[in-house]
C-alpha cells in the first residue's frame, strides 16, 4: 500500500500501528530474544521509508507496576518503553477498584502485587501472607520469611469479610495460595473461617489471565496461571459436587482486554501525532496522515502536555483509527485467537520463538507465520509499503 507522497522528505507517522507480545516474543524468562531491538528500531523510524510505526505491548504477564516493568523493558529492548503503551493481564481489572473495598491479591514476588493494587487506587488490600501471620494453621506446611512476617499486615481475619480474589500474577506458594483461596470461595461473606452452607457465598475470583502454559528459557514450556484455574477449578468441585462459577476473566483473548488494548492503541497514537508542533494533513482517502516536523519522530516521547489538550482533542477528531494492527504473539490460544476474534482490521502474525512448536498445527490459524519478531515487521512494513 502506497503511504500519501505530500510531504516525501519528511518523518512521516504510518496509518498502520503494531501491538506486541512480550513473553515468547520480545524476551524469555530472563533472556532477551536477540532479533527484538532490531525490530523495535525500525517502527521508531530507522527503515528506509523514513516512517515511524506507532506500537503498543499487550502482555498476559503481570506481578509488577506498570512503570517497572516498562523501567525493565526500556532496559532490555534498547528503546524507551512507557506505561501510556503498555497493558499486563492486571491492567484492565484497575476498574474494579471502585467496585471493592477489601480484595485479596494473589501472586508475584512479596509485597509487589500489593503495591500493584494500591497503584490502581485499591482501598483495602490484603495478602496471603496478611492471613497467615495471623493465624499460621491455615496452611500447615507454609512458613513465612522473616521478610514476609515483617512485611505483612498484623490484623484479625475473622472480622475482615474478603470481597473479591484477585490473581494478578503467577503464585509463587501454590498449595497455601490455593488453600485460602478455596476457603474464601466457600466461606460465609468471605470470612476466614467460615463456611457456607451451599459453599456458594464466598467472594468471586478475577484472573489476569487464563494462560495454562507460557514460554520461559527451559527448553519446555511450563505451566501457569490457567493451570492454577484448573486446579481450584477441580478443587472446589471435589470438595462441594458443584461447579466453580464465580470465575472472572481478564487478559488475551478476553473481550474486556480487546476493548481496553484498542484504547490504549488510539490514544497512544493520538499522543504519537499529537506531538509535533507544525500542523500536519490527512490523507483525503482518511488512510494515513503526515506530518510537517522536522524533528525524527520518537514515539515514546510523545506525551501530550498540559495547556495541549485542545489541540490533542482536535486532533483526535480527525484521526482514523489505525488501518491495518499487526499483533504478533507467541501464544495461538491467547494471541491468534485474540488477534483474530475482534476487529478485521487486526492481522495476526504467530512467531516460532515462544509457546508455538514450529510444524505443529495451531489450534488458532494466524494470518502469517514468521520465524521471529524481526521478521514480522519486516514482513509488515514491507506488505504496507
Ligand atoms: O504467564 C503467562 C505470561 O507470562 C504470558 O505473557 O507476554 O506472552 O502474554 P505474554
Ligand atoms: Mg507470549
Amino acid at each position: 500500500m502506497e503511504e500519501p507522497q505530500h510531504i516525501i522528505d519528511k518523518p512521516r507517522i504510518a496509518s498502520y500501528a503494531f501491538a506486541f507480545d512480550i513473553d515468547g516474543v520480545l524476551v524469555k524468562g530472563s533472556e532477551t530474544i536477540p532479533e527484538a531491538p532490531e525490530a523495535l528500531r525500525i517502527l521508531n523510524g530507522d527503515n528506509k521509508y523514513n516512517i515511524t510505526v506507532p506500537y503498543i505491548f499487550v502482555t498476559n504477564g503481570g506481578g509488577k507496576t506498570e512503570k517497572l516493568r516498562c523501567e525493565d523493558l526500556s532496559d532490555r529492548l534498547g528503546v524507551p518503553v512507557l506505561p501510556e503503551q503498555f497493558i499486563q493481564g492486571h491492567t484492565p481489572m484497575k476498574d474494579l477498584a471502585e467496585k471493592f473495598n477489601t480484595v485479596l491479591v494473589v501472586g508475584g514476588v512479596g509485597e509487589a502485587c500489593r503495591n500493584v493494587a494500591h497503584s490502581y487506587g485499591f482501598r483495602d488490600v490484603v495478602t496471603p501472607g496478611d492471613i497467615l501471620k495471623w493465624n499460621p494453621h491455615v496452611s500447615p506446611y507454609r512458613t513465612l520469611s522473616e521478610d514476609e512476617y515483617n512485611n505483612s499486615k498484623e490484623r484479625d481475619f475473622s472480622k475482615v469479610a474478603i470481597e473479591a480474589i484477585l490473581v494478578f500474577a503467577d503464585s509463587r506458594e501454590w498449595a497455601s495460595d490455593q488453600q485460602i483461596i478455596l476457603e474464601l470461595l466457600m466461606s460465609k461473606n468471605g470470612v476466614m473461617g467460615t463456611t457456607s452452607e451451599n459453599h456458594d457465598e464466598g467472594p468471586p475470583i478475577y484472573f489476569a489471565h487464563n494462560d495454562f502454559v507460557w514460554s520461559t528459557n527451559y527448553k519446555l514450556n511450563r505451566i501457569g496461571m490457567g493451570a492454577l484455574l484448573v486446579s481450584i477449578s477441580a478443587l472446589y468441585q471435589e470438595h462441594t459436587g458443584r461447579q466453580l462459577d464465580k470465575v472472572i476473566k481478564f487478559g488475551k483473548p478476553n473481550q474486556e482486554t480487546f476493548a481496553y488494548a484498542s484504547k490504549v492503541l488510539t490514544d497512544w497514537r493520538q499522543q504519537s501525532y499529537g506531538s509535533f508542533s507544525d500542523r500536519h494533513t490527512t490523507d483525503e482517502s482518511d488512510s494515513a496522515l503526515t506530518t510537517t516536523a522536522a524533528t525524527t519522530p520518537n514515539s515514546a516521547n510523545n506525551i501530550v502536555l498540559e495547556g495541549e489538550e485542545s489541540e490533542a482533542e482536535e486532533i483526535k477528531e480527525y484521526l482514523p483509527s489505525a488501518s491495518t494492527v499487526y499483533f504478533v504473539g507467541d501464544t495461538p490460544e491467547s494471541d491468534i485467537r485474540f488477534a483474530n476474534t475482534f476487529d478485521k482490521r487486526w492481522h495476526s502474525i504467530l512467531v516460532k520463538t515462544g509457546v508455538y512448536q514450529d510444524g505443529t498445527e495451531p489450534t488458532f490459524k494466524p494470518k502469517t507465520i514468521c520465524s521471529n519478531v524481526l521478521e514480522a515487521v519486516k514482513f509488515a512494513i514491507e506488505r504496507e509499503h
